[in-house]
């Protein structure tokens, strides 16, 4: 039996992944952005470990978040799957940020730095993380005209190097990046093509099997396959000028410097 912590677990692919390894009979520590949100999954989170409260947009909520989980002990899984997709605008967090940045790059940079150390790591990113680019110099959007549909590639992009950079780092943890495919949640919309099944099974997988195949670090998956990423995840340059870039924007360093 494992423990995992899964974010975003009200909805979509974290709810699915929640209830498939409460099924399985593993410990499950859930995850809602509010009190209100929380209660829309009460029966779920009745089968739970536990579950936690906090709003991913902000560090300080995140901070909390990550406290909330270390006083429920140690995880041996933690998937980092909260997201969104297409924002009207770039938003402003509470500490300033761009809001698709900050919860689909910033939170889960930050809850891995404060969670205490598990041993697998799980980061969902998507297959738009190829349209990404390289380009480092604006990535919280303070100069560039709104792209949604852009920042939401770059923030994916920065997920699954993170996870690359991660593995690097970090040689006592197996850390993997997963494209669940297009699925039909309240993101991916109801007509979306591929299957809900097979879009939350690679993160279950990963986060406890046994397998020799699941016990792999640095890898790029869909549908329990591992596939290429765009060249920049795994370029060691970029990671390097990314990790930099992330530690300038939160004030908190995962790795040492120059290490
Ligand atoms: N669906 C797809 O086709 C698709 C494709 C590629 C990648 N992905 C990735 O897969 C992951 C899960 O997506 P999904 O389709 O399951 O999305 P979803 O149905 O919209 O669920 C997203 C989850 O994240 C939570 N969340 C969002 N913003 C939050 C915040 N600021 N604070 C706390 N929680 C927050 C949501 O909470 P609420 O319930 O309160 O909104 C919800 O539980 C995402 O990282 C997404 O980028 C999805």
């Amino acid at each position: 039996m494992s423990r995992i912590f899964i974010t975003g677990s009200t909805d979509g692919l974290g709810l699915a992944a929640a209830r498939t390894l409460i099924r399985e009979g593993h410990e499950v520590v859930l995850h809602a952005r509010s009190r209100e949100r929380a209660a829309a999954i009460a029966e779920t989170s009745a089968a739970a470990l536990g579950l936690v409260i906090g709003d991913l947009a902000s560090a300080e909520q995140t901070r909390s978040i990550a406290e909330q989980v270390n006083a429920i002990g140690r995880m041996d899984a933690v998937i980092h799957n909260a997201g969104i997709y297409l924002e009207r605008s770039r938003g402003e967090t509470p500490e300033g940020h761009a809001k698709t940045l900050a919860v689909n790059t910033l939170a889960p940079y930050l809850l891995t730095a404060w969670i205490t150390r598990p041993d697998r790591l799980i980061y969902l990113t998507s297959g738009m993380h190829r349209s990404g680019g390289s380009a480092l110099d604006d990535i919280d959007w303070k100069k560039r005209p709104w792209s949604a549909s852009q920042a939401y590639s770059e923030s994916k992009l920065y997920i699954a190097t993170l996870s690359a950079a991660i593995a690097r780092h970090w040689p006592d943890v197996l850390s993997n990046a997963v494209d669940p495919g297009w699925v039909p949640t309240k993101m991916g919309g109801a007509g979306a093509p591929d299957d809900l099944e097979m879009g939350h099974l690679t993160q279950t997988w990963l986060a406890t099997s046994e397998d020799e195949a699941a016990k792999v670090s640095g890898g790029y998956w869909y549908h329990r396959q591992q596939r290429q990423a765009a060249a920049e995840v795994n370029d060691v340059r970029f990671q390097d000028a990314l990790v930099e870039r992330l530690a300038g924007l939160t004030g908190v360093r995962l790795f040492p410097q120059g290490g």
